[in-house]
This record gives C-alpha cells, sequence and structure tokens, in this order.
C-alpha cells in the first residue's frame, strides 16, 4: 500500500479507523521531521511490531524557546516524505501550526520533577510543549505502541511517566541512539555545524565513552567523572558546556555514588548547536 500524507486531524483519525476496523494494530511515530537514520530506525521498529505505522512531522512551536531556533530548524518536506515511504510508512501526518494550536488554544499538559534538571533546567517550558503536543498526538492518532529514541533519554522518561500517570492505554518503546562512525549521535540539529564545528562536536561521545571506562575501572564519584569530562570538552575551544549530569534512569534525581545503573547526559554548546547526548552504565 502507498503511504498517504495528510495534513488535518480529521483525515487522520478516518485512515486510522479504517486500519482499526480491519483489525490493525497502529504504531506512532512522532517527529519534528529532517528525517535521519535516528528517526528512521524507529520507524522500523514500528514497522516490526505494528501494521499501520504513522509518523507525524510537526516542529512543535511550544518546546521552543524565544531565541532557540524555531525558525531556522530544517523542514525539507519532499525528501522526508520520500525516506518515509521508503521504510514502508503507512500514513504521513504533516499539520501546520493553526492546525494544532487553534486560535484560543490554552490547555497544557505538565510532567513536574522529572523535568526540573538536564534539559528541563537549560530550557524552562521546552518538556510543556512537548508532553502538550504528544499528548495531542497520542489522541488523534491513538495508537497502541509509540516509538522514542534514547537520543533524548530525559524526553523518553518524562513520556513513560505522562502515559503512566494520565491511564494512556500506548505502549511507549525506547530504541538506541543511532550514531555516525566516529560516534555523534545522530540530529537534525548537525546539519548546523561547519566542519570544524563537526569534528568539534566528536567530543560529546569521546567524554562518554571516558565515563564509562572510568566507571569500568571502579571509579564510583560522580563529582569526579563530571570533573573529568569537563576538562576534556574544556579543552575544545569552540565547545561550551550546558550541563553534564549523572542521574538515576528513572526518576532524573542526581546521583552522588555510582552504585547502580546511572544515566550520564550532556549538553554542549558548538557553535550555533546546541547538542545532547547520553549513555547508561553500571558498575559490575
Ligand atoms: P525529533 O528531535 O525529531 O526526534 C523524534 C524522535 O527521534 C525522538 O523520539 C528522538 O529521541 C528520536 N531520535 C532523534 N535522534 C535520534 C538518534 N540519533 N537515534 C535514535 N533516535 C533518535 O524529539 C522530538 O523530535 C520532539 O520532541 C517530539 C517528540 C516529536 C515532540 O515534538
Amino acid at each position: 500500500m502507498t503511504m498517504q500524507v495528510v495534513h488535518t486531524t480529521g483525515e487522520v483519525r478516518e485512515l486510522v479507523r479504517q486500519a482499526r476496523q480491519a483489525g490493525k494494530r497502529v504504531g506512532l511515530v512522532p517527529t519534528m521531521g529532517a528525517l535521519h537514520e535516528g528517526h528512521l530506525s524507529l520507524m522500523r521498529g514500528a514497522r516490526a511490531d505494528t501494521d499501520f505505522v504513522v509518523i507525524s512531522i510537526f516542529v512543535n512551536p511550544t518546546q521552543f524557546r524565544p531565541g532557540e531556533d524555531l525558525e531556522e530548524y530544517p523542514r525539507p518536506l519532499e525528501e522526508d516524505t520520500k525516506r518515509a515511504r521508503e521504510v514502508g510508512v503507512d500514513l504521513l501526518f504533516a499539520p501546520d501550526s493553526q492546525e494544532m494550536y487553534p486560535d484560543g488554544f490554552v490547555t497544557y499538559v505538565e510532567v513536574t520533577k522529572l523535568t526540573e534538571g538536564l534539559c528541563g533546567a537549560s530550557r524552562p517550558g521546552h518538556f510543556r510543549g512537548v508532553t502538550t503536543v504528544v499528548t495531542k498526538l497520542f489522541n488523534i492518532v491513538q495508537p497502541d505502541a509509540a516509538y522514542f529514541g534514547q537520543k533524548d533519554a530525559q524526553q523518553a522518561t518524562v513520556i513513560k511517566r505522562l502515559v503512566k500517570d494520565l491511564n494512556m492505554d500506548i505502549e511507549v518503546k525506547v530504541l538506541p541512539t543511532v550514531r555516525e562512525v566516529d560516534g555523534l549521535a545522530l540530529s537534525s540539529r548537525n546539519q548546523y555545524l561547519s566542519p570544524a564545528q563537526r569534528q568539534a562536536a566528536r567530543i560529546l561521545y569521546q567524554s562518554l565513552e571516558r565515563a564509562k571506562t572510568l566507571v569500568e575501572e571502579g571509579e564510583r564519584n560522580s563529582a569526579k567523572i563530571i570533573q573529568a569530562m569537563r576538562e576534556m570538552i574544556g579543552s575544545v575551544p569552540s565547545a561550551e558546556i550546558d550541563y553534564i549530569a549523572i542521574v538515576h534512569p528513572e526518576t532524573m534525581e542526581e546521583v552522588a555514588r555510582i552504585e547502580r545503573e546511572v544515566l550520564v547526559a550532556l549538553a554542549v554548546h558548538i557553535g550555533p548547536a546546541r547538542l545532547i547526548d547520553n549513555m547508561l552504565m553500571k558498575p559490575d
């Protein structure tokens, strides 16, 4: 079956209703487009376990703060459509802002606590925008399963909690981070990097690998690991650290001593791009 591209919630509802009537399980992959292998891996995951794969492409204004890259964010819809079709997506939903936020819109969904640290601290209001738009997409599509990337670890944790707390009957699947050969996590924002900045950007993954080695060697003190990462990143002139944190993967609370699995997460500005990455690690 060929992929359909629609722009209104009414069309999505009708096509999903038909799929369901035919007994199909529905999978949803929410994205902001500029699709790369990270996004495509989620679509392949959805393709493997559901019968009707819906993806959304919407650069969600409520999750951007004033002064962030909402206007600059790439929107190559034609290329995205081609990629989605090639991986076997059934329905591509690409609404405009009026469709998602019509005049008079005043309702938001907020996950507290888990959104206080890490990216939530640097980007106040960001997760409120994410959880609001994801709730809307869940309500529009009503998928059986929804797919998110470990690349945005805090986002994935927040969405799992949202689904649980609001009794949404949706299975949330979190799939591994897809990386370039040199370790850089794929991101639509990597496009902002000059060749020299692209080289500098390797430091995110390198510092995570260093942290992992330290944990493997027996280091249990989070502050020491963070300090080692800071020194590495500090030696790259174009890199400016936003945060480095070692947290509990579910509560997102900082962990001083590494006794069980932790999430090591960081955000670093490299020229015009704010890049994030993370790695789960556990002591032997
Ligand atoms: P976006 O940044 O387009 O990412 C869409 C999905 O792709 C997210 O679940 C993200 O974690 C995943 N992803 C991005 N890069 C990845 C990589 N290198 N490997 C694996 N997965 C990757 O995240 C958003 O959009 C938005 O916040 C959204 C959830 C769509 C709400 O607007």
